[in-house]
């Protein structure tokens, strides 16, 4: 009980601290105690706390209600609402203006915020608000910014809608075909490329850091988006050369992210389609690529549609290449947010997997399991070779 109380007290003060944190929170690796620690803490304060200390008919209204919050951060970050208070303070009104919406409506939604931590009202000044040190991770700006992930749950609540209805028939080809549209629109992929290096500032020190990539001359990321990953590589590895693979929008994309990156003479931009066929040879030493890396691309997909990307792979690699998977790590005791991300795989037809369903795709597609790693972050690296 006491440990509860200290903790809330934390937790208040620390949500009230106006100052706006800048500190990039995953710049580098924990120590193994450290990050165990963390993730102790988290699932403690996340469900032990509240499961011995709210009353549970509260505890279960509140996540009953959780999409009001959720929906809520959502509307003020398409509204760039953050971003216009910006270091200062400002009106409801004066937003409005700006964005030409209802300054009453998003008067209430920010004092419902407020209620949750996030925003704080200025005393005295009605409907003005200030940044707080959770509403800061809304700018723009911000090194480890959610916005563009807030952004991204305007699409990711219509397909959750389908939770229900795909509990009782799976995911049907005629849904997922449907569904492949929602990031469609220019805006819904650019914003999904930004949300995914976002993502990635998270996990990023623990790959360069936890994976030697010394053995390695050429490294091709499929599925690579706007290139964060292939960014970091190089700038650590400065005898590797890289290619970025992706859908040919997406390589646009990243061409114009990389155009003031001082490694852009070491990496080729190359747009396909990983169902047809990936790259074997670097384009710019013309040699055999000899590492193969794919993260976050198979968790999209059924085990069917995992195994002929990989067979692509397969045929893609020489017979001393190596393949390595970054995914979420379903491990026991690991990062707990990573069911956040097996859920959202429901709605849209793919999965993440442990080491087991891993070791059966790479046994349908030509490939064999070498070794799994388990980085500081949430994800696993699975490594496989050609069989
Ligand atoms: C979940 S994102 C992962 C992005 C990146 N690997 C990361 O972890 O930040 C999936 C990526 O696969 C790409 N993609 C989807 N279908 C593809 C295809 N058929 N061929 C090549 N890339 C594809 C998407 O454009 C997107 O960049």
């Amino acid at each position: 009980m006491l440990i509860a109380l200290v903790t809330l007290a934390v937790h208040r003060i620390q949500l009230h601290n106006e100052s706006i944190d800048q500190i990039d929170l995953f710049s580098r690796v924990p120590p193994w105690p450290v990050y165990t620690a963390l993730n102790w803490w988290t699932q403690f304060v996340e469900s032990t706390i509240p499961y011995y200390t709210i009353p549970p008919v509260i505890q279960m209204f509140k996540n009953n209600l959780s999409y009001h919050v959720s929906r809520s951060i959502a509307a003020v970050a398409k509204y760039n609402v953050a971003d216009h208070i910006g270091h200062e303070e400002m009106s409801t009104q004066q937003i409005a203006e700006k964005e030409g919406i209802d300054a009453d409506m998003l008067c209430r939604v920010l004092k419902f915020l407020e209620t949750k931590g996030i925003f704080a009202q200025v005393p005295q000044k009605k409907c003005t608000f200030r940044n707080n040190r959770m509403s800061s991770y809304l700018l723009e700006s911000h090194v480890n910014s959610v916005k563009f992930m807030a952004k991204e749950q305007l699409i990711e609540y219509k397909l959750f809608d389908n939770i229900d209805e795909i509990i009782r028939t799976g995911v049907t080809e005629s849904y997922r075909t449907a569904i492949s549209s929602a990031w469609g629109t220019d805006d819904a992929r650019i914003n999904f490329g930004k949300f995914m290096s976002k993502v990635t500032v998270m996990s990023i020190a623990s790959i360069v850091e936890e994976f030697d990539f010394t053995p390695y001359k050429s490294m091709i990321d499929i599925g690579g988006s706007v290139g964060q990953v292939l960014s970091r590589v190089l700038e650590r590895y400065p005898n590797m050369t890289g290619v970025l693979f992706d859908i040919p929008q997406v390589v646009q994309d990243a061409k114009q992210e990389w155009s003031q990156d001082h490694n852009l003479e070491r990496i080729s931009f190359v747009g396909g389609d990983f169902f047809e066929s990936i790259p074997s040879l670097d384009p710019i030493t013309m040699k055999p690529i000899d590492l193969y890396f794919m993260k976050m691309i198979l968790h999209d997909w059924s085990d069917q549609d995992a195994i002929k990307i990989l067979k692509q792979v397969r045929s893609a690699m020489s017979i001393n290449a190596t393949l390595v998977i970054a995914e979420a790590s379903l491990h026991e005791g690991h990062h707990v947010g990573n069911r956040h991300s097996d859920i959202v795989m429901t709605v849209i037809g793919g999965k993440e997997r442990d080491t087991e369903q891993f070791n059966e795709l790479f046994s349908a597609s030509g490939l064999k399991l070498e070794r799994v790693i388990h980085l500081r972050s949430p994800l696993m690296l699975t490594v496989a070779r050609p069989m």
